[in-house]
């Protein structure tokens, strides 16, 4: 059994305990997290152990994205379990800050990303949600000096948002994007799937049916707009409240109107119940 990661709650000690990384010269990857970790959080501890020496996964439900209606109260936590399949995924160090530390008094600087942070999807719904995710993620990135920072491409739009800042901001640390981890009936897997009742739960894998059959027939040349219009009545049958479903542009998240604007990504939002479930596909 692999040795327990190490803990550090301050930054004084997170510093403490990468130095000896640096100091021998061992590439560092950072996974992002807000704790509940599943396989797809483990995921990204894999493709961090393949690309560097030492991992270091940051635990923090980060505040500052969540808005005051949001459940940040009630999100998953379970810092003992996720402990331990850390150990077992053999990362080295965890970052576990509290609010205070991460957001000390008088803590009063923003960043506000613009382009894809901006394209009408996530933001529209949740439009304090990117300037909470960029300002946190810079202060991680900042305080741990990865290589490398591993992102999942379920949340694709910040996959895309946090790119951008760490090449806008000239952050040594390279952001790569890993694959949606999924149940074998489809659904993307999500902290927030344990929100769902029995019911929602057996209906909630149509979303991903319906991306991959939309993004076939995309792929065979139908037309975009109206395999996105019967896509949208799809899900709305099903008992989905929708908030969008998207052709966009993979890299800038702007809209196309064909095929060949450029590689496509299809992102969807709906809400099951009280539940909002989010996924994309490539085309
Ligand atoms: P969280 O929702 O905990 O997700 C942490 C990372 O795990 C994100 O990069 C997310 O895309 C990835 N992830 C989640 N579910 C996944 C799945 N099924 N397959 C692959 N990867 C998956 O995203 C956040 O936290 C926060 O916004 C954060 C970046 C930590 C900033 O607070």
């Amino acid at each position: 059994m692999a040795d327990r990661p190490t803990v550090a709650r301050t930054v004084p000690s997170l510093r403490r305990a990468l130095a000896p990384f640096r100091d021998t010269g061992e590439r560092i990857a950072l996974v992002p997290t807000m704790g509940a970790l599943h396989r797809g959080h483990l995921a990204l501890v894999r493709e961090a152990r393949r690309r560097a020496r030492r991992v270091v996964v940051s635990i923090f439900v980060n505040p500052t994205q969540f808005a005051p209606h949001e459940d940040f109260g009630s999100y998953p936590r379970g810092f003992a379990a996720d402990l331990k399949a850390l150990q077992t995924a053999k990362a080295d160090l965890v970052w576990a800050p509290s609010a205070e530390v991460m957001y000390p008094a008088g803590f009063a600087t923003r960043i506000e990303p613009q382009g894809a942070a901006k394209a009408g999807l996530e933001d529209k719904f949740r439009p304090h949600f990117f300037g909470g995710v960029a300002t946190v993620v810079a202060k991680l990135f900042t305080q741990t000096a990865p290589d490398f920072a591993l992102f999942g491409e379920k949340d694709y739009q910040q996959l895309r948002v946090v790119t951008q800042m760490a090449k806008d901001l000239d952050l040594a640390v390279k952001v790569i994007g890993v694959p949606t981890v999924r149940e074998q009936d489809g659904l993307a897997l999500s902290s927030r799937n344990a929100y769902l009742s029995a019911a929602e739960r057996s209906a909630a894998p149509l979303l991903y049916r319906v991306l991959k059959a939309s993004a076939v027939r995309i792929k065979q040349g139908e037309p975009i707009e109206m395999v996105l219009e019967e896509a949208r009545a799809e899900i709305g049958r099903a008992g989905f409240a929708l908030d969008y479903l998207e052709a966009r542009h993979a890299l800038t998240l702007a809209p196309i109107v064909s095929r060949k604007d450029g590689p496509i990504r299809l992102l969807v939002a709906a809400k099951i119940g009280k539940t909002r479930l989010i996924d994309n596909i490539a085309v």
